[in-house]
């Protein structure tokens, strides 16, 4: 429920890819909020718009892609609330909100590095583009973020070309820059998929120290269910562009109101089995092709609840099940779908 802890409303939203094949709805009329210092966990397999709807909200979607409909309401450091919808991308209001207020970072660490220059200029240069802070003590916050992100050597790391340090370090790097402005939104995208799972512990434990920390927000795109269950406490799972179910990981995790949400549960090895890696594989039949969206409910093609007549003809809302928790399925309240005992359980599978 939209209050005054909200720093994030996403109502309604539409980008769409135009090709010569057709029209892609990327993101297809989704809607979410985001709470102050609250972790947001996002869900689906790939393609179901998870990027490009965290690209929406910084209005950085790459050509073809544009934003078609809907607002994203995002409240600033002084209260005003903007639509990042309404704004010009390349205005001057968007880049004082992007990197300063709202900070993005990326599975790929350089595509948010440059690697002409080095680890200390860029952190750097993002800290002299939104605070007033001199060369040197910006130099000096630069030296005491790499120290915070558990950078070893700061000192001499800062005066390091990317190419220099291990894919690990890089990471962190990119953190550190993130994190210079205390944003108080932090837009994870798949933020330790390439890590090795030391470093992607090490990382995630970081990230969630420096969230107390600074009390900022997290929305946290991931493929593992075990991280979810260990870094959020709101679930938000999307298919096709839509969302499909939202509410606090221990509803979501042990009373799933969508079919498709049972099958990412239910997709994951559980205790007492054999380890067979944690990612989002194997629930019965793929997405549909984007240029031929299902009718009715999108998810009626490979769901095994569904009913043939009304699932096929009628999509369904997005609607309250039970406080805080929803879900868009004509039958949440009736299926009774299966969970797992405790969200822990996907952790230690
Ligand atoms: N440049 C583009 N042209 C056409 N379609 C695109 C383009 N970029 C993305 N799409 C489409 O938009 C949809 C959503 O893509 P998106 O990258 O947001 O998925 P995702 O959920 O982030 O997947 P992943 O988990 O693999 O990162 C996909 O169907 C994709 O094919
Ligand atoms: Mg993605």
């Amino acid at each position: 429920m939209s209050d005054s802890n909200t720093i994030l409303k996403i109502d309604d939203l539409h980008t769409h890819y135009d090709t010569p094949q057709g029209t892609v709805r990327a993101v297809a009329g989704t809607s979410l909020e985001v709470h102050r210092g609250e972790t947001v966990g996002i869900v689906g397999e790939s393609g179901c718009g998870k990027s490009v709807m965290l690209r929406s909200i910084l209005r950085i979607v790459p050509h073809p892609g544009r934003i078609i409909g809907g607002s994203i309401e995002f409240t600033r450091r002084d209260g005003e609330t903007v639509d990042m919808v309404k704004l010009d991308p390349n205005s001057r209001k968007i880049r004082s909100i992007r990197g300063d207020e709202i900070a993005m970072i990326f599975q790929e660490p350089m595509s948010s590095l440059s690697p002409v220059h080095t680890i200390g200029d860029q952190i750097i240069e993002a800290i002299v583009l939104h605070k007033s802070v001199s060369n040197t003590e910006a130099r000096s916050i630069a030296i005491e973020m790499l120290g915070k992100v558990a950078m070893p050597r700061p000192e001499q790391i800062v005066d390091q070309y990317p190419h220099e340090i291990s894919g690990g370090m890089r990471q962190r790097a990119m953190i550190a820059m993130a994190l210079s402005c205390e944003p108080r939104l932090l837009i994870a995208d798949e933020p330790t998929t390439a890590l090795d799972v030391t470093t992607q512990a090490q990382i995630l434990d970081l990230m969630r120290r420096l969230q107390s920390e600074f009390n900022m927000a997290i929305m946290f795109v991931t493929h593992d269910l075990g991280v979810v269950a260990q870094m959020t406490e709101h679930v938000v799972v999307m298919y096709m562009g839509q969302v499909v179910e939202a509410g606090s990981v221990k509803e979501l995790f042990t009373a799933p109101r969508h079919p498709y949400t049972h099958g990412l549960l239910h997709s994951i090895p559980r205790l007492g089995q054999r380890k067979l890696g944690r990612r989002l594989v194997s629930i019965k039949g793929s997405v549909p092709d984007p240029f031929a969206r299902p009718s009715g409910c999108p998810f009626h093609t490979r769901c095994q609840y569904n009913d043939g007549d009304r699932c096929v003809r009628e999509e369904p809302a997005l609607r309250e099940v039970m406080p805080g928790h929803s879900a868009r399925c004509h039958y949440a309240e009736t299926l009774g779908l299966q969970g797992v005992d405790k969200p822990a359980e996907a952790i230690n599978a």
